[in-house]
Formats: structure tokens, C-alpha cells, sequence
């Protein structure tokens, strides 16, 4: 598959930055063919450093507010001002997903990259924890890594090379999303399905970073763990 917005973002420096498998072509592939208007304010939920967010801005026009846990929004700004974008333009907020400090109804649309799972495995979470911060008709473009299969009761020893099995319990197949998903009452599940990327790739430029994180995952991938994970996407709407 061709990642012609992604190329732009994969020189060392921004890759550097990357908390996971390559969040640029995750988030092309997930984006293609979407249905949200340029100009739309939207949330990146989880967007660790902003990565996704910047290229949210540049590459598809709209207004994003870049929310998540773990960074700081001080040094977000700092870097989204390096990359020369306005206030306007890009909004850096500390955010516990489970508890949204917006006003009801107020994004137009949600995209989230590798992060849906670390809080979203909570049946009723759409319902009473982000649906109610998005307009009706919105969209949410979600995408996780996951596990072709689940295999929990007798987790593969690849991939305990590199994880735990609690771990282990963020990841899950496309047929635990589908029944998290039907409990909801306001959102449309449009699509759920595996995504086409070449895992080896994306894999690949997290693993060559040389940070710890990127270190311990090297273990389970040279030993042939990626055949038991994938990357799903989930494509929902408010109803
Ligand atoms: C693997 S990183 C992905 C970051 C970014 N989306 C990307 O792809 O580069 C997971 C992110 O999930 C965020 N996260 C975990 N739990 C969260 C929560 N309860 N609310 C908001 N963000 C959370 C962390 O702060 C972290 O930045």
C-alpha cells in the first residue's frame, strides 16, 4: 500500500517521536475514503506528542483539539508552534478520555490512533462517556492494534517476550470490538474490519527508534509474533 501524506511526516526526527507502529500510515489508511468535512473541529483522542493531530491539520483541514493523558500540553503547543500552527488551528489538551471536560455535542467528528484501547473496552463507554460530547451525525474514526484471533486463555510465547499478559488484554480481534460495539444505542457501527497495511512496515519504523519501548517490542517481532497481530479499524456514527 502507498502512504503518499505519510512519506511527508517519515524523516528521522518526526519518527523519533512515534509512541507505537507508524501512526502516519495507520492514520492515512484508516482516513481513506472518510466523511469529514474539511473545517470540522475534531477531537484526537490519545494523541500522545500531536503527531496524528499535526497531520490532521495539514493534510485534511481541520480544526483539531489534540487531547490526551499522558503528555503535556505545555510542550505540545511548544512543538505544534515549531511546526507553525496557530492556536486556531490546533488546540493541545490534557484529557482523561473516561472523563471529557467539553461541552456536550461539541466536535463534529472523533479520530483516535492507537489509544482506543487502553479505555475503551467498557461496553457502556460510547454511550455515557464520548458519544455525548459529539454532534448527531458525527463521525468516529478509531483505529487499534489487535490480535487476529484472541488467544488470552494461551497467550503464544513470542509475544511474551515482549508483554505481560495484562499487557496482552489491551489487544483483542475484530469479534470482541464487534460485541463491545453492539452494546451501543447511539452509534451506528458503519464498518469493523482488519486493515490492509503491510504490518512488517509499519512495525518496522516503531521498532528501528531507539528507545526502551521500541527495544522490548523487538523481542516478540524477531520472534515471529507479529503472524498473531493485526491493526483493526471501527468506523462509527452517532445516530
Ligand atoms: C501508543 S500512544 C499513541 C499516541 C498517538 N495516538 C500516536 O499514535 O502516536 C497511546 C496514547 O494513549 C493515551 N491514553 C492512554 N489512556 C488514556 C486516557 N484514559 N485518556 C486519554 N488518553 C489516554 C496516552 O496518553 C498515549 O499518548
Amino acid at each position: 500500500m502507498e502512504f503518499p501524506k505519510s512519506q511527508k511526516y517519515n524523516t528521522p526526527e518526526l519518527l523519533a517521536k512515534i509512541m507505537g507502529p507508524n501512526p502516519f500510515k495507520l492514520q492515512e489508511e484508516m482516513l481513506q475514503n472518510h466523511k469529514i468535512p474539511a473545517g470540522s473541529t475534531v477531537c484526537d483522542l490519545g494523541s500522545g506528542q500531536g503527531l496524528t493531530s499535526i497531520m490532521l491539520v495539514k493534510e485534511y483541514g481541520f480544526k483539531v483539539y489534540a487531547a490526551d493523558l499522558w503528555s503535556e500540553p505545555q510542550e505540545n503547543r511548544k512543538y505544534f508552534d515549531e511546526m507553525g500552527l496557530t492556536d486556531e488551528q490546533i488546540i493541545p489538551v490534557k484529557v482523561d478520555a473516561t472523563a471529557l471536560p467539553f461541552e456536550k455535542e461539541f466536535f463534529d467528528a472523533v479520530v483516535s490512533t492507537d489509544s482506543y484501547n487502553f479505555w475503551g473496552r467498557d461496553p457502556q463507554y460510547l454511550d455515557t462517556k464520548l458519544l455525548p460530547f459529539v454532534k448527531r451525525g458525527g463521525y468516529l474514526y478509531i483505529c487499534v492494534p489487535g490480535m487476529k484471533k484472541d488467544c488470552h486463555e494461551n497467550l503464544p510465547k513470542e509475544l511474551l517476550l515482549s508483554w505481560t499478559p495484562e499487557q496482552l488484554d489491551y489487544l483483542h480481534d475484530i469479534d470482541y470490538w464487534r460485541e463491545i460495539l453492539s452494546h451501543s444505542r447511539d452509534a451506528e457501527v458503519i464498518s469493523i474490519y482488519e486493515m490492509k497495511g503491510d504490518n512488517d512496515e509499519i512495525w518496522a519504523d516503531w521498532l528501528n527508534q531507539e528507545n526502551e519501548f521500541a527495544m522490548n517490542d523487538r523481542k516478540a517481532m524477531a520472534a515471529g509474533g507479529g503472524k498473531y497481530l493485526n491493526f483493526i479499524t471501527f468506523v462509527l456514527r452517532k445516530k
